[in-house]
């Protein structure tokens, strides 16, 4: 699923976040959004989402401007999209496997024993098996994650989204999240965004990166497009160094 971004800006009160996102997510390709922390890199997912609606712009998605649609339209189009939280976000009154089939047991009439073997499928790609029946309580970190990226499949979605997904991880299991990333979108075909502060996960995983700066895209290329890149404010983000002309709010 293509997903372009067209002049979207938003602002909270005299806060001016976005000033103008200009970006084609491109289908069947993960793209890394990176930047600096409060630049605006949550803020944009949510629109896609549909969690914030933008002061002005588009969001085209499949043909539709997706910011201009009705709660029930959008809703369908939701169903599209798998989101993948910072913190997991999963219900910890739930068991993992009541977590997983959430999403089953809402969007679909699928019958028990069918959301059940779904479940199971979901929690094998993530490469967990007989954990069903444990409370998030109960799990590691990146387990959590595992099961939220199972969660988040669930549903088959066209595009998958992460925020943040390897902040707070250590380096290997930030590089088994990568790897999980870069699996799933191979197995699925899926087009994935990806929000990310880890340089070297960014170049492994990437396809496609958009460096965000004073609310518009500061760079928009490959991998190897950043890796030559001359632009001062681009480099110092990638060598992170204080020294620089990227202006830090302290
Ligand atoms: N719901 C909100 N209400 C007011 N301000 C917000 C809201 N969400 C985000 N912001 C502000 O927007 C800016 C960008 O936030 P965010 O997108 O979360 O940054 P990041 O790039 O670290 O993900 C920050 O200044 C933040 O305080
Ligand atoms: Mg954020």
């Amino acid at each position: 699923m293509q997903i372009d971004i067209k002049g979207l800006k938003k602002s909270f009160g005299s806060n001016l976040v976005l000033e103008g996102i200009d970006l084609t997510i491109e289908d069947g390709k993960t793209t890394v959004i990176i930047g600096q922390t409060g630049c605006g890199k949550s803020v944009l997912i949510k629109h896609i989402i549909g969690l914030l609606r933008p002061d002005e712009g588009e969001i085209v998605v499949n043909g539709v401007d997706i910011t201009k649609v009705t709660r029930k339209e959008f809703s369908d189009i939701l169903k599209n999209f798998g989101v993948l939280f910072q913190s997991a976000a999963l219900f910890d009154s739930m068991t993992t496997g009541e977590n997983v089939a959430f999403p089953l047991r809402e969007h679909t009439n699928l019958p028990e024993s069918r959301i059940m073997e779904i479940v199971k499928e979901k929690l094998a790609i993530v490469g967990l098996k007989g954990v069903e029946s444990r409370y998030p309580a109960e799990l590691s970190g990146g387990m959590k994650k595992r099961v939220g990226l199972a969660r988040a499949i669930a549903l088959d979605p066209k595009v998958l989204i992460f925020d943040e997904p390897t902040t707070g991880l250590d380096p290997v299991m930030s590089d088994t999240i990568d790897n999980l990333i870069m699996n799933t979108q191979k197995r699925l075909g899926v087009t994935s965004i990806v929000i990310s502060h880890d340089i070297p996960g960014t170049y492994k995983i990437a396809h496609r990166i958009a460096m965000l700066y004073k609310g518009t895209v500061v760079l928009y290329g490959s991998p190897d497009d950043f890796k030559s890149t001359k632009d001062p404010i681009v480099r110092q983000f990638l060598e992170r160094r204080a020294e620089g002309p990227l202006q830090v709010e302290a």
